[in-house]
């Protein structure tokens, strides 16, 4: 069966679809994009997505590709015709296709959307959850806008890529002053020494996760402490648990970091608690 994309108007081959040389994601990384869990037929928390996706395209004064209704719809169709059940939707916005310059392309120039959407083996997450992963530190060097679900991932990937070397599976962003912000495409979380979950606080030096926020919900449900507050690199170190959230991922525990070993270097209580529940709390809407 072949994969499936939709691509500005039209369902087409997944090997044969295409956008324009001059589409400005392309030549200028002008664009945003989402990832949208999907689980047992259901996809996860699209209102918090699709709002973080409206919040993303009025920041770079991108407008929508069309109304958010028909998203949803063509969101639905792409996974349809992909049978999909488990596994996730890319969606990318970008301003769309114009003769090369920097300044914006005259008003009316339509924004180009992409949506895939692709199964996965939930047995590769349910091994990395038994296992737990490892992680490097690296010191960030992207802009200061990381708040956007921007396509310019650049720096995203370099570091992705260093992990890989070291043989880990994250890297982890530290900030001037020492202080932990993200993964390279995760955000990260400790259970301190008191049993408190902490996360740094989302501003504009991290993403507002959408895991990360339905992970809040769950922390309430649980009745566990949690505190949205900086934290350092040594105090990491030594944390109860150290996890990762993601929306392709949940919550994988990191056992591991720059090769020191996170705690007894087995995945952590709290970090299974919070996915059993996960799913309970968060938004679920069939396909
Ligand atoms: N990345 N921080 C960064 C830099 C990210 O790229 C992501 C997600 C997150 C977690 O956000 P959420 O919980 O909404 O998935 C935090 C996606 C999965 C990606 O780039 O593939």
């Amino acid at each position: 069966m072949p994969r499936i994309a939709y691509v500005n108007g039209r369902y087409v081959r997944h090997s044969s679809a295409m956008v324009h040389i001059e589409d400005r994601g392309y030549q200028f990384a002008d664009g945003v994009y989402e990832v949208c869990e999907i689980r047992h037929g259901y996809i996860v928390d699209m209102t918090r997505h699709l709002n973080r996706l409206d919040r993303s395209l009025g920041e770079l004064r991108i407008s929508w590709p069309m109304s958010r209704d028909a998203l949803t719809q063509v969101i639905r169709q792409t996974l349809r015709r992909n049978h999909v059940r488990n596994g996730l939707f890319y969606l990318q916005v970008t301003r769309g296709v114009a003769r090369r310059d920097h300044v914006f392309p005259v008003q009316g120039t339509p924004p180009s959307l992409v949506i895939t959407a692709k199964s996965t083996d939930p047995s590769i997450i349910a091994a990395k959850n038994a296992n737990g992963i490892k992680a490097i530190t690296v010191f960030d060097n992207r802009w200061d806008r990381v708040d956007i679900k921007s396509v310019g991932l650049l720096p995203n990937a370099m570091a992705r890529q260093q992990a890989k070397e070291a043989g880990a599976q994250e890297a982890i962003y530290i900030d001037a002053d020492g202080m932990v912000k993200e993964g390279a495409a995760t955000n990260v979380w400790i259970v301190d020494r008191n049993g408190t979950l902490v996360t740094r606080p989302a501003d504009h030096g991290i993403l507002r996760g959408i895991t990360r926020t339905t992970l809040m919900d769950v922390g309430a449900k649980l009745e566990l402490k949690i505190e949205e507050r900086n934290f350092s690199v040594p105090e990491m170190l030594g944390a109860r648990e150290v996890f990762i959230t993601a929306a392709t991922s949940i919550c994988f525990p990191v056992v591991s970091i720059d090769g020191q070993t996170i705690a007894n270097g087995h995945p952590g209580s709290i970090s299974h608690k919070i996915r059993e529940v996960f799913f309970d709390v968060a938004e679920k809407i069939a396909i």
